[in-house]
């Protein structure tokens, strides 16, 4: 059976581009067609600085949207990575056949380094090696598809490449992966600054819509997004990032085409106001089953011990093939 591995990094709330770019289509497709596993990457929110109380309550709301969203524990297994000491065990051994140079030349590194030290502050060294504890995370599972949005792309081919390597090198020990992508909405776009990624991160302001905004703040903010010169409603990212992002939102909410959604209107204005009506009635449902879910913090425990045993068993064998084939003497029984 397919195995599919994906997961979600708690350094802020979870956007509209979590949401389309990822986390939809594992509860609407994924969780129902393969073995999956969908994790709450909590180890690589320690790369930037943090603060340890915030990312303990966004691990927990992370959790908590996820089952909102739709995961289903009788489907799928839903667990917190770092309650999982197989991520950390494989990522040195992935450590001793990446290169350095491969690390720098990661984009998320190079923004997110370059953000670092504007701020005056240092980068910490687990920002470099950030992609190979997330190849860790895939090969430690034998998985075969890794749904992500565009973003990570580079690290699934960085993945792929350490796979091969490893395989090569040892014997074969892991299953080769491959990214798979939302057909629209991969990059959902900042609405205020249409030509960068909304980020969870990287940004506090009226061009991220939050998965538990209020109707009237998702509303305020799709109706005051950029959109650009010119009046035509045109789907032509470069020359109009603005009106093709909220065409591709309006879209995936719809399960349409943006391109030939674009016919459909000849005005800005109602553009928006269609898209943030989609928007909101999209995540209504998902707001609701959150606010029943916090009610019964117990249940989303009782899941991440359960999914953290059942992720624990199936990496295991894969962690511990790793360790022989690399040269490493096995613990002796008894
Ligand atoms: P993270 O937490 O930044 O994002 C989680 C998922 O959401 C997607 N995404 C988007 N998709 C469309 N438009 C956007 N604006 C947008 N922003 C985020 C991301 O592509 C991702 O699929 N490194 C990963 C977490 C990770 C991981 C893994 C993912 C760690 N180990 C193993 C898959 C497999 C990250 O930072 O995702």
């Amino acid at each position: 059976m397919t195995r599919i591995f994906s997961g979600v990094k708690p350094t802020g709330h979870l956007t509209l581009g979590n949401y389309l770019g990822a986390v939809r289509r594992w509860a609407e497709v994924d969780q129902h067609r393969a073995e999956a596993l969908f994790c709450i990457v909590d180890l690589h929110a320690l790369t930037v600085d943090h603060d340890p109380g915030r990312v303990r309550r966004l691990s927990r709301q992370a959790a908590t949207l996820l089952l909102a969203s739709g995961l289903d524990p009788e489907q799928c297994t839903v667990f917190v990575q770092s309650h999982v000491d197989e991520h950390a065990r494989l990522s040195y051994l992935l450590e001793c056949v990446a290169t350095d140079g491969e690390m720098r030349r990661m984009i998320q590194y190079k923004e997110k380094a370059a953000l670092e030290r504007k701020r005056g502050g240092s980068v910490r060294l687990s920002l470099l090696t950030y992609p190979v504890l997330m190849a860790a995370d895939i090969l430690a599972y034998g998985t075969d598809e890794v749904p992500v949005g565009d973003d990570q792309t580079q690290h699934v081919e960085l993945t792929r490449d350490l796979a091969v390597r490893f395989n090569q090198r040892y014997g074969h020990t892991f299953v080769v992966p491959r990214a798979t992508r939302p057909e629209v909405a991969a990059r959902v776009m900042n609405l205020q600054e249409p030509t960068s990624k909304m980020g969870k991160s990287d940004d506090v302001g009226p061009g991220v819509v939050y998965l538990l905004d209020e109707p009237e703040t998702v509303r305020k903010k799709i109706m005051r997004a950029v959109t650009d010169s010119g009046q035509d409603v045109e789907y032509d990212p470069e020359e109009r990032p603005g009106v093709s992002n909220l065409l591709e939102i309006l879209a995936a909410c719809q399960g349409s085409d943006p391109a030939t959604l674009s016919g459909a209107y000849t005005s800005y204005g109602a553009l928006k106001k269609d898209t943030a009506d989609a928007v909101v009635e999209l995540l209504g449902p998902v707001q609701d089953r959150h606010k029943q879910l916090c009610a019964d913090p117990s249940y989303v425990e009782g899941v991440l011990r359960d999914g953290a045993r059942r992720a624990r068993e199936m990496a295991r064998p894969t962690v511990d093939s790793a360790y022989e084939a690399i040269g490493l003497l096995a613990p002796s029984a008894g």
